[in-house]
């Protein structure tokens, strides 16, 4: 079997079907949600959060990424994996851009590669493009300028959402294949969806957007505390996986693990 390409993707959303795409950090976890035939998988920087401990997606470095989005290339046969380049790795502009995405295509095989901000980054956007590498945008909430805009929707207001248009046909415009769209207004994301020809991914973005984006640890609750509104948890990972650690500390402290099964003799 073959990998899912970015014009499968691209087919998909033009014969009408709405596809999900799920954040991984780890090779097994990424083999769990590829054998579930979630066709996206995106080693998102949210694995500063979400896997590394950080505060923010700020710190997370392109040595992690690289290393991250390796594992799950090895954990799946047939998802196309994108990989978030993390702050830092592009601003300075589109030969950074180019260097550091060139990175996770050869030293960690990844199909393709995130960035966030429209106008902003269409320069980068371009030059990865014409040197053959697929790009996702990433416009709206925009997790690594959290120091300047913090975590809030985006796009309320007509001038804000002007903006969010511009940006939106600037990053389709610089040759992306598909852009995210995270915490906007629904009826502002289903424009953008409408005037659009690459797929929409929203994140928070309401129900309209040709396709739909989760942190894997948000969605099947493994995530502690505080999640946000538009995540939906299907899963109570956090309480299963404390319930097994407890269950075996227990059983060790009373000696009835292990039994004779797991004994060797
Ligand atoms: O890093 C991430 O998980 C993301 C998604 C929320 C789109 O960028
Ligand atoms: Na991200």
């Amino acid at each position: 079997t073959r990998r899912i390409s970015v014009n499968d993707i691209a087919a998909a959303t033009e014969r009408g079907e709405k596809w999900p795409m799920l954040t991984a950090y780890d090779a097994m976890t990424a083999s769990v949600f590829d054998e579930a035939g979630i066709p996206v998988m995106l080693v998102g920087d949210s694995m500063g959060n979400c896997h590394l401990g950080y505060e923010t997606t700020v710190p997370v470095t392109m040595d992690e990424m690289t290393i991250l989005s390796a594992a799950v290339v090895r954990g799946t046969k047939r998802a196309l994996v994108v990989a978030d380049l993390p702050f830092g790795a592009y601003q300075e502009g589109p030969v950074q851009a180019l260097r550091n995405a060139t990175r996770l295509v050869k030293d960690a095989g990844v199909g393709a590669v995130k960035l966030e901000g429209g106008e902003r980054s269409h320069e980068q956007i371009r030059l990865l493009v014409e040197a053959g590498i697929p790009v996702m945008g990433h416009i709206g909430l925009t997790p690594q300028s959290v120091n300047t805009m913090g975590y809030r929707v985006q796009g309320r207001g007509e001038e804000a959402a002007q903006q969010l248009l511009r940006d939106a046909k600037a990053v389709q415009d610089a040759g992306a294949f598909a852009v995210v769209l995270e915490l906007v207004p629904a009826e502002l994301a289903a424009e953008v969806t409408r005037t659009l020809h690459i797929p929409t991914v929203g994140i928070g973005a309401g129900p309209d957007t040709d396709a739909q984006v989760l942190v894997w640890t948000d969605m099947a609750g493994l995530t502690g505390g505080k999640v946000p509104r538009f995540t939906k948890q299907y899963a109570n990972l956090r309480q299963v996986l404390a319930n097994a650690a407890k269950e075996y500390a227990e059983e060790v402290v009373g000696g009835t693990f292990p039994a004779a099964e797991h004994t060797f003799h």
